[in-house]
């Protein structure tokens, strides 16, 4: 007889316990398809905004409504079963006050069933994290490269290149720390910062172009797969997806043109 154990999901404070432990695998995902298959290998999944340039084609991230981050959210929690689901909160809909934050991050938890959200921003948010985590929702901050606001950092742009900014971002990190998130991402930093950082506060720091020496790592898996045409320096691309789809594609469209498909075991005959 065999006994049928469910998977146990993983949470946020089994994500915060990993701090100085074993390093946190996680990948970006949108689909439930690519959490299936990921699911066995990564400690989370996140649902990333970035969805938005890499699934619909924006520029940028500001444009993804709350609605989107949902669905895509309940696709990625349908598709897996032990990885912790994080849901990223888009440009708009936490800034303006702490209860605007709770009322949007509940209908993410409520209507997607993840484990936790993320939102961007350090110190500036340190009040808003407090609200959310003392009100049942784990929060993971993000620091550094922050794409939401782009427009205030004139680009894409890899902060902390210079000694002098130092200070501030460290500041951000133990302050979103202090307010009880349980994880934050290093975004496009300066190695020796985010290596600093790692040091300095107590929470797991996930790393995206940031440093091996961070708590963990993750990558846009659209990026790391080799999908997205451009990417970033720091992405290592580990497949080669984009080149097997048009592979796939063009020796589909080649049986098409010359009738060799659908051959006779794939069309069905008729039974009498
Ligand atoms: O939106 C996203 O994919 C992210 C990661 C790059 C960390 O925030």
């Amino acid at each position: 007889m065999s006994v049928h154990r469910p998977v146990k999901r993983l949470t946020a404070p089994d994500i915060l316990a990993r701090k100085g432990g074993a390093p946190i695998v996680s990948l970006t995902c949108y689909h439930a398809h690519t959490a299936a298959l990921a699911d066995p290998y990564v400690d989370f999944l996140l649902v990333g905004d970035s969805l938005g340039m890499v699934m619909h084609g924006y520029e940028t991230t500001l444009p993804v409504p709350l609605e989107l981050m949902i669905m895509h959210g309940r696709a990625v929690v349908r598709g897996s079963k032990r990885a912790l689901v994080i849901v990223d909160m888009p440009f708009g809909s936490y800034e303006e006050s702490p209860s605007v934050a709770f009322r949007n991050a509940a209908r993410v938890m409520k209507e997607t069933g993840c484990g936790a959200v993320k939102l961007e921003g350090g110190r500036r948010m340190a009040e808003t994290i407090r609200f959310l985590t003392e009100r049942g929702i784990p929060v993971m901050a993000h620091i550094g490269l922050t794409p939401q606001s782009i427009n205030v950092l004139g680009g894409f742009k890899t902060q902390g290149r210079t000694r002098d900014a130092w200070a501030a971002i460290e500041e951000d990190a133990r302050q979103v720390a202090d307010a009880g998130a349980f994880g934050i991402v290093l975004e496009a930093m300066a190695e020796p910062l985010a290596a600093q950082i790692t040091k300095a506060i107590p929470i797991p720091t996930i790393g995206i172009g940031a440093s091996a020496q961070c708590d963990g790592q993750v990558l846009v898996m659209e990026d790391m797969l080799g999908l997205t045409p451009r990417v970033p320096k720091f992405v290592k691309k580990f497949g080669r997806v984009g080149d097997a789809i048009e592979a796939a594609i063009s020796e589909y469209a080649e049986a098409v043109s010359n009738r060799s498909f659908p051959g006779p075991e794939h069309t069905y005959e008729v039974k009498d």
